[in-house]
């Protein structure tokens, strides 16, 4: 199968800024409190249903997907960039990282409790996230948890660079409230919306959603 051409970008993008993007962005102890606390509360609500799997999908260097670990979680990482996926295994080698798509998962249906999403989703172009939304719905078991957070707004950006390298990825910016209506199509109550200003843009806000897959 061909593979679509904003994947092929993301993952040169990625390859090419894996070790900057590790040395300049923020690890998880180091959020602020309210993402941490969705993230302590996803980890509950997944220990609470019976625990089972979760997906880290877009997991980059698995940071995230050890905090993930550290909450006693059986967290795994997925990633499309080969060389997340290096920097991730060298970092915890107890933990396992698949190099994948999140959009077409090697998983069968109902396989995981939880599905984490972080800061991943902004490089699907909006008319396949009906798509994408459906995958995480299929690998989830009736009642898993979602927990998606990312960047909103209303609008497209095309960066020649990012972490000092050039880069070929669009990230799109969605409303909130559209996400949370795209969740709800693909078999989503969305249950929690957290929205935090961006204090360096005006035009984009933070956004996590909580979610729990509906039977069927
Ligand atoms: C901004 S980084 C976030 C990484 C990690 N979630 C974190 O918070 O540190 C976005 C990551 O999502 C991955 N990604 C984007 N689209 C993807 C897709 N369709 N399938 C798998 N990985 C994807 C990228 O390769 C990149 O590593």
């Amino acid at each position: 199968m061909t593979e679509p051409a904003h994947l092929a970008a993301v993952r040169a993008s990625y390859d090419a800024i894996a070790a900057d993007y590790l040395r300049l962005v923020v690890p998880p102890e180091g959020m602020d409190p309210l993402s941490r606390a969705m993230l302590a509360a996803f980890a509950e609500l997944v220990r609470e249903s019976g625990g089972g799997d979760v997906a880290d999908l877009g997991c980059g260097p698995g940071r995230v997907t050890a905090y993930l670990d550290g909450l006693g979680l059986s967290a795994f990482g997925v990633d499309v960039s080969g060389e997340m996926i290096a920097l991730a295994r060298r970092a915890y080698p107890r933990l396992r990282f698949l190099q994948g798509s999140m959009d077409a998962l090697d998983l069968p249906d109902g396989a995981l409790g939880g599905v984490l999403a972080w800061y991943s989703v902004h490089h699907t172009p909006p008319a396949r996230l009906p798509d994408l939304f459906t995958e995480f719905h299929r690998v989830l078991a009736p009642g898993g948890h979602l927990l998606l957070g990312g960047h909103t707004g209303d609008a497209w950006l095309n960066p020649a660079q990012a972490y000092g390298h050039p880069v070929s990825y669009t990230a799109h910016m969605l409303p909130a409230a559209r996400l949370a209506a795209l969740l709800d199509a693909a078999g989503f109550t969305v249950t929690t919306r957290l929205e935090q200003p961006n204090p360096r843009r005006e035009d984009r806000s933070y956004v996590c959603l909580l979610a729990e897959a509906r039977k069927g």
